[in-house]
C-alpha cells in the first residue's frame, strides 16, 4: 500500500524568478560524480545514476563540474560541452538531459583554473603561485575577457541539448572563487585588490550567461560564505557580492564555503553535522531577493526543515545525504524519521572522504554496494588509478597539458 505523505513545508513548491516551479525544498547538490567517458562525454551509468535522483524524489540535481572546453578540468571524469561539437556524443547528453523524471536539471560550469588537475593541464589562476601542491601561471587579462562569452556559450549549448538551467560555479577555490578569494588572486590591475575589483569576473559571467540564454531557463550560482582560511575570502566580503548581484536577473544563489587551497578545509571532506553555512544565509537574506538555497552540512530531515521553516533558506542542498539514500526526498515524505547513517571514517586522509563518496557514486551508478568505509587508503588508490588511466582517452581529444604561455 502506498504510504501517506507527511504535511510539511519541506514539500511545498517553489517558484524561481524566471517561471520556474520547484515540487519541494530538496536540491541534490552538485557533484563531480567522475562518471564521464574520459572524453568528456556522459556515460549510461551517469544517466542511469540521475534517474535514481528522480525517481528518489528530488525537485532538482546539479551535475557537478561540466568544462566549457578540455583546457581546466577538475578531473578526467568530467563533461565537457567544447565548442568542437561533432565530438560531443548529443544523444548522450540529451538522454542525460531527460534522465529525470520531474526533476530540473542543471549543469554547474566549472574552469577549475589555478586548480585543473596537473596531469591534464597547465593550471592558469589569477595570479602565478608556485606553493607546496599548487603552481600555476596568471591568467592574462584578454584570457579574464574572453571568459563570459565562454561560459555564456557553454550554457546555451546546455539550453540547446535541453537541460533546465546551469548553475555557475564561483565556490571551493575554482576560478571564478579563485577571483574573490585573496588566497589566490594577487592581482593589481581591474581584477584585483578590493572585493569590487575581484567580483568583476564573476559580475561579467552572471550577466553574459543570463543575455544569451532564455528567460525561463534557469541560471543559478554557487558562492562561498567563507573560504575559512586566514587570508581568504571573508563573509563581509562575500555579503558585498551577494549585494552587488542583485538585478542579475540570477533565478538562485547556492551558498557554500571551502575550499581545496592547499591545506584548507574543504566541505565535502567534512564529517561534522549541521549546516555549515547558515549564518551566512540569514545574513544574505537582508541583502538580497533572490531566492537561496543552503547547502553544507544538513544530515537530517528535522535540520532541512528547520533551515527552510525559519526563513533562512528557500532551499536545502544536500550532497552526501543523497549518495547514502538517493530516495531519501520520498522517504522524507513518507516517514519523518528516515534520516540517512552516515558512516564513521577514523582519522580520515585530506581528501579521504570525498574519495570515498565519488567511489560510492560509481557503486550507487552500477548498482553495486557501497565500498566498506574502513578502507580508505584502498578506496583513495582506486579513485586515483580510475583517473590516472583515463588521463590518456582525454589527451587523446583535447591535446596536452594546455597552453603554457602568458
Ligand atoms: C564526491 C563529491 C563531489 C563533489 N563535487 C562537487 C562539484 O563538482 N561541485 C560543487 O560545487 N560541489 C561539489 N561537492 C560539494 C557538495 O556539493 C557539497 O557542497 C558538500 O559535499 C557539502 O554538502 P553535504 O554536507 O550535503 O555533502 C562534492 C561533494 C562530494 C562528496
Amino acid at each position: 500500500m502506498p504510504q501517506a505523505s507527511i504535511p510539511s513545508p519541506l514539500f511545498d513548491p517553489v517558484s524561481l524568478p524566471n517561471g520556474t516551479v520547484l515540487k519541494n525544498r530538496i536540491v541534490k547538490s552538485a557533484m563531480s560524480d567522475s562518471l564521464g567517458d574520459g572524453r568528456g562525454n556522459p556515460t549510461p551509468a551517469q544517466i542511469r545514476l540521475y534517474r535514481l535522483w528522480g525517481e528518489g524524489g528530488a525537485a532538482a540535481a546539479i551535475v557537478g563540474e561540466v568544462q566549457g572546453d578540455g583546457l581546466f578540468p577538475e578531473r578526467p571524469g568530467n563533461l565537457v560541452l567544447a565548442p568542437d561539437a561533432p565530438d560531443v556524443l548529443v544523444d548522450r547528453f540529451r538522454a542525460l538531459a531527460r534522465a529525470g523524471k520531474d526533476l530540473a536539471l542543471w549543469l554547474q560550469l566549472g574552469h577549475a583554473g589555478a586548480l585543473a588537475h596537473p596531469p591534464l593541464s597547465a593550471p592558469a589562476g589569477p595570479s602565478a603561485l608556485d606553493l607546496p601542491g599548487l603552481s600555476c601561471r596568471a591568467l592574462t587579462a584578454g584570457e579574464i575577457a574572453a571568459l563570459p562569452e565562454q561560459f555564456a556559450r557553454t550554457a546555451r549549448q546546455a539550453q540547446d541539448l535541453g537541460f533546465g538551467g546551469v548553475q555557475i560555479h564561483a565556490a571551493h577555490g575554482f576560478l571564478l572563487s579563485q577571483f574573490l578569494s585573496p588566497l589566490f588572486n594577487r592581482r593589481t590591475d581591474r581584477y584585483g585588490g578590493p572585493i569590487a575589483n575581484r567580483m568583476r569576473p564573476l559580475l561579467e559571467v552572471v550577466a553574459a550567461v543570463r543575455a544569451a540564454t532564455a528567460p525561463d531557463f534557469t541560471v543559478a550560482l554557487k558562492l562561498n560564505a567563507t573560504d575559512q582560511l586566514t587570508g581568504g575570502l571573508e563573509a563581509r566580503d562575500a555579503l558585498t557580492v551577494v549585494g552587488a548581484l542583485s538585478g542579475s536577473g540570477l533565478d538562485l544563489i547556492d551558498i557554500s564555503g571551502g575550499t581545496y587551497f592547499p591545506g584548507a578545509p574543504s566541505a565535502s571532506d567534512r564529517t561534522t553535522g549541521g549546516a555549515y553555512f547558515r549564518d551566512f544565509a540569514r545574513a544574505a537574506r537582508t541583502r538580497t531577493d533572490i531566492p537561496l538555497m543552503l547547502t553544507g552540512g544538513i544530515k537530517t530531515r528535522a535540520e532541512a526543515l528547520d533551515c527552510v521553516t525559519s526563513g533562512d533558506t528557500d532551499l536545502v542542498g544536500l550532497a552526501r545525504a543523497l549518495v547514502l539514500d538517493p530516495d531519501l526526498p520520498r522517504h522524507w515524505q513518507n516517514d519523518s524519521s528516515s534520516d540517512p547513517v552516515f558512516p564513521r571514517f577514523e582519522s580520515p586522509p585530506e581528501g579521504g572522504v570525498t574519495a570515498w563518496y565519488t567511489m560510492a557514486l560509481t557503486a550507487l551508478a552500477e548498482d553495486r554496494p557501497l565500498p566498506a568505509p574502513d578502507n580508505l587508503p584502498s578506496v583513495m588508490a582506486a579513485y586515483e588509478a580510475r583517473d590516472a588511466d583515463r588521463t590518456h582517452l582525454w589527451r587523446a581529444r583535447f591535446g596536452g597539458a594546455g597552453p603554457t604561455g602568458a
